[in-house]
């Protein structure tokens, strides 16, 4: 066994407490050691699994070359687009949400491809497992 320090927010490390008195964890340690085991298993579950998801997109469309980037990418990943949708929020900015299913890694792939193009503002994948 290792020992680290961890610096967190006090909004944070009252609500690691809360997750201690909830589930009775003895001490903070426990609690963390929980987290990661459920976090890593969940991701290990998920990405074999058939999901639908969504990915929504908020950028400024004036970006260079931002639009022709989407695009590329979602075409080298069109199996998994079932549908997006654009919408102009004002004069420059622009929110777009993708449609997505198929293997979780796989849809997970596509949305950080998505994601890091230059000029993202924000970017979310949401999934779902449907079988
Ligand atoms: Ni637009």
């Amino acid at each position: 066994m290792k020992r680290f320090g961890v610096s967190l927010e006090d909004e944070l490390l009252a609500k690691l407490d809360g997750l201690v008195a909830a589930h009775a964890f003895p001490n903070r340690s426990q609690a963390i050691r929980f987290l990661i085991r459920k976090h890593l298993k969940e991701e290990q579950w998920k990405c074999n699994r058939e999901v639908s998801g969504c990915l929504v997109l908020v950028y400024d469309h004036h970006k260079s070359d931002l639009q022709n980037r989407l695009t590329t990418i979602q075409h080298d990943f069109h199996h998994l687009v079932l549908c997006s949708q654009h919408v102009h929020l004002d004069h420059s900015n622009c929110i777009e949400t993708i449609t997505l299913k198929g293997q979780a890694a796989k849809l997970q792939e596509l949305a950080d491809k998505l994601i890091a193009v230059k000029g993202i503002i924000h970017g979310e994948l949401v999934m779902s497992v449907i079988k």
